[in-house]
């Protein structure tokens, strides 16, 4: 009996090197917006009858879609962080999640790191002053001093992957790390020499708080109104993590009214974001738009392992970064 071939749904124009794995093993549909998240009917419509579904952070993954995709078995994210997709919901009903760590976790603490001295450096204020025409005085002692970040401390919420990513990048300015986790991490303690303590003393003591945390109902507006009035006037916020764990109404009041000196956001509540969100009057904020993964070889490589995880179902096998191990082994399909 020749078996039909099974079928996968992309829901956006990946890099060649990840079509290619995925059609080795199974009819491959690919949503070709270009720059447009797919429409939630025409998603619900493809799930039909499908067997693997490679969705970006942006597609919601939920109970009423499922409903629709009688025969998924895997839901391969492109993205480490998976809060799009219902993951109980997808366990419940045997279908496999993975994701894709590991080979973003330097290219995002890079940008954490390039996001403290930015803002503290205030590089894209300066930018945008000599865009807009507005240098027509000659060079003065103060004109756009900021807070140095050489030899200052970093807090980092969330000690995973990319939090321990920072340890080295703050140690070659010479920065003190503090740490807060809901788990201590004592072999990397030891082996970093690094400092646990509470949220609020990491907030308290920092002069730079980069989050790095999943989105939970934990994290949920982890930093919020008494979180941002417990740090230092002069300290800098920082959020690469997931938009939700930081209350924005909260911050831009903090903002605003000096609580603390500024805040880099490349991940926000609303995404996109509102072009006339009051946050976006505060000249002390940087916003870029989730793309602290960004570079062409991490992007890539997140591709790559999208569909290998994709494809090893399909063929039968483990997948290298399943979310959900409770769910069992499907099949091959091929
Ligand atoms: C990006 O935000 C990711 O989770 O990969
Ligand atoms: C993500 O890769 C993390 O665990 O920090």
């Amino acid at each position: 009996m020749v078996l039909a071939k099974p079928k996968i749904y992309v829901t956006r124009q990946l890099f060649s090197e990840a079509i290619k794995i995925v059609e080795e093993v199974a009819d491959v549909e690919i949503f070709e917006g270009e720059n447009n998240p797919i429409p939630r009917d025409l998603l619900l419509k493809k799930a039909r009858g499908i067997d693997g579904l490679i969705p970006l952070l942006t597609d919601r993954i939920d109970a009423e879609l499922m409903d629709q995709a009688d025969t998924l078995k895997v839901v391969s994210n492109y993205a480490v962080g998976y809060n799009n997709i219902d993951v109980d919901e997808a366990t419940k009903r045997g279908i496999r999640v993975t994701n894709t760590p590991g080979v973003l976790t330097d290219t995002t603490a890079d940008y954490a790191f390039a996001l403290m001295m930015a803002i503290s450096r205030r590089i894209a204020e300066a930018d945008k002053y000599i865009r807009d025409g507005k240098w027509i005085h000659a060079w003065g002692p103060k004109m756009f001093t900021g807070g140095d970040v050489h030899g200052k401390t970093l807090g980092i919420v969330g000690m995973g992957r990319i939090g321990l990513a920072m340890v080295p990048r703050a140690r070659g300015f010479n920065m003190g790390v503090i740490y807060y986790d809901c788990v201590r991490n004592l072999e990397k303690e030891r082996e970093l020499n690094l400092e646990c303590r509470t949220l609020e003393d990491v907030l308290e003591n920092s002069d730079f708080v980069s989050t790095h945390v999943p989105l939970t109902p934990e994290t949920h507006h982890m930093i919020g109104e008494e979180q941002l009035r417990m740090m230092k006037p002069t300290a800098y916020l920082v959020n690469t993590s997931r938009g939700p764990v930081i209350d924005e109404e909260a911050l831009y009041k903090a903002l605003k009214e000096g609580w603390i000196a500024g805040a880099a956001l490349d991940v926000h509540e609303k995404e996109p974001t509102d072009p006339d969100s009051p946050l976006l009057e505060l000249d002390n904020i940087i916003v870029t738009p989730h793309i602290a993964s960004a570079s062409v070889e991490t992007r890539t490589k997140m591709a790559v392992i999208a569909a290998t995880n994709c494809a090893a179902v399909m063929r039968g096998e483990e997948p290298p970064n399943l979310v959900n191990p409770e769910v069992k082994k499907v099949k091959p399909l091929i």
